[in-house]
């Protein structure tokens, strides 16, 4: 729960700040019923857009869990003795302009391609990668999906005070998670 509810505090607070955004996902699920399925993930492409650019933004888990060095080795003239403790942050990756262009900057749109398909992006990782990569990594797409799609397609998330808007500080704690903040959730009328 910690992971996917973090998750929901980031994207609901970049929907508040980023309306634009959120208008187009609305525009999308318009075109379908007020309940949002499951099976209707694979053709809101902006709404897996948009999930991907927070999860992207939010980066919740920056600093992976430890591993340990199975057996003596060498890489780029380190030496890891057997049994030494690692720390991997892979997730900053999400971060590199590199990878991503202003990669400060909330645009969903990053992961459309020109023909309005989904891009496959390798380095977007927030599951992360390898043999301890998340065992829940489907479960929580399939909630984040059904969470974000709901949401959007009943009500719109409004900043109650737009000349202050809230602060991005990240607290660091088991998750990185914002600050609380204040949000007016009102019901769409379609
Ligand atoms: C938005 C939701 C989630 C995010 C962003 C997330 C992300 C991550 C990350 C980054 C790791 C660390 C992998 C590593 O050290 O390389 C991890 C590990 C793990 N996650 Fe998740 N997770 C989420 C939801 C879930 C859910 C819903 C479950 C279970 C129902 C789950 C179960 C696990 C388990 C068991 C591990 C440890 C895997 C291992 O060490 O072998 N996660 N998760």
């Amino acid at each position: 729960m910690e992971t996917t509810v973090t998750t929901a505090k980031w994207g609901i607070l970049m929907l508040m700040l980023h309306p634009e955004a959120a208008q187009r996902a609305q525009e999308e699920l318009d075109q379908l019923p007020e309940r949002i399925v499951l099976s209707d993930k694979t053709h809101l492409i902006y709404v897996n857009a948009l999930i991907n650019e927070i999860q992207r933004t939010a980066n919740i888990l920056p600093i992976n869990l430890l591993r340990a060095v199975a057996e003596d080795i060498e890489i780029d003239g380190y030496r890891f003795p057997a049994g030494s403790m690692v720390l991997p942050q892979i997730s900053i990756t999400m971060n590199d302009p590199g990878n991503f262009e202003n990669p400060e900057k909330f645009l969903p749109e990053r992961f459309i391609d020109e023909n309005n398909n989904l891009k496959k992006v390798e380095t977007l990782i927030p599951f992360s990668i390898g043999k301890r990569q998340c065992l829940g990594e489907s479960l929580a797409r399939a909630e984040l999906f059904l969470i974000f799609a709901n949401l959007l397609r009943n009500f719109d998330f409004i900043c109650p005070d737009p000349g202050n808007p809230p602060s991005l500080e990240r607290v660091y704690g088991l998750t990185v998670s914002p600050k609380p903040y204040l949000c007016v959730i009102k019901k769409r009328v379609i």
